[in-house]
């Protein structure tokens, strides 16, 4: 196991900030006096019954004392940091910060661009990044270490394609409640009472989530098996594949990236 030394998380006590803590302590990965978290009100944030961790009001003395630094905090934010440090290295998960502007208020060309969701908390995030030219191997394995103790990542090679994470990563758990709830609906005005349906719903899209992560056949094939299959499901699958289902979903998903770019500008 990669050795991930001292974590410090810039914004540790957000939303974002709190969960990839939670994940990290809960993963074993990091031990919490590895870990140091800053903000500006100085306060710690609860994590799980994790304790022992560093709080500091000071940006510069958490970046003194971390091999890797996380920024998680608002964009409007960065200006401010106050965080220039040319031997450290630095990993965003902040939306639509690019590559070049790390570099500027971190004065390291040491910077990685990445993406991830509060599922971080759960270990259940995915998380694309990318690396600047001067981020060393050693440094790309610790990245991927920390990255990898949350959840599933992947190095990529386009920063442009941050942007379609940034818009994915956001609503797809959104999406699958949408899908849910057209279920639920469906369910109760079928006559079957709402709590009942409800319960239902949660576990069938539990064990779907689950078997659709598992299985080795990707969700293309996992659907031309079942209408190969002929059965019940089939008959849902092919009714949908009909209908203007998939391009709808292309719409969602488009203007979902769209909001992004207009919201970091990218
Ligand atoms: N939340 C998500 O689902 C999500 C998903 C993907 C990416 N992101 C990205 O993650 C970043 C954080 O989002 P969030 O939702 O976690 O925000 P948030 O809940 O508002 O948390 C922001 C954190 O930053 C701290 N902070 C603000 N200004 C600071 C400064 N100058 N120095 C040190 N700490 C500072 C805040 O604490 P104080 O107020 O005490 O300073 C807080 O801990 C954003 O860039 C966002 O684009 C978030």
């Amino acid at each position: 196991m990669t050795d991930i030394g001292t974590v410090g998380l810039i914004g540790g006590s957000g939303m974002l900030g709190r969960a990839i803590a939670q994940g990290l302590l809960d993963s074993g990965a990091l031990v919490a006096s590895d870990l140091w978290i800053s903000n500006r009100s100085g306060q710690a944030p609860e994590i799980g019954n994790h304790a022992g961790f560093t709080v500091t009001r000071y940006n510069d003395t958490l970046v003194e004392a971390c091999d890797t630094i996380l920024l998680s905090v608002p964009p409007a934010q960065v200006p401010s940091l106050g965080i220039a440090r040319s031997d450290k290295l630095f990993v965003s998960v902040m939306a639509g910060v690019p590559l070049a502007t790390l570099h500027d208020i971190t004065g390291s060309p040491r910077v990685v661009r990445a993406m991830s969701s509060p599922a971080a908390a759960r270990r259940l995030a995915y998380s694309p990044w990318i690396a600047a030219d001067a981020v060393t191997a050693a440094d790309r394995e610790r990245v991927s270490a920390v990255l990898g103790a949350i959840g599933l990542e992947d190095e990529i090679g386009n920063e442009d394609h941050i942007a379609h994470f940034t818009a994915i990563t956001g609503p797809v758990p959104g999406f699958v409640a949408y899908f849910a709830r057209c279920v639920t609906d469906y369910a109760v005005a079928s006559g079957i009472e709402p709590t009942i349906a409800d319960r239902a719903v949660r576990q069938l899209f539990l064990s779907g989530g689950v078997m659709l992560a598992d299985e080795a056949e990707t969700p293309a094939e996992q659907v031309t098996a079942m209408i190969d299959y002929a059965g019940t499901t089939a008959a849902g699958l092919l009714a949908m594949e009909d209908s203007p289902l998939s391009d709808n979903i292309a719409r969602g998903l488009e203007a979902a990236v769209e909001k992004t770019r207009r919201m970091t500008g990218g």
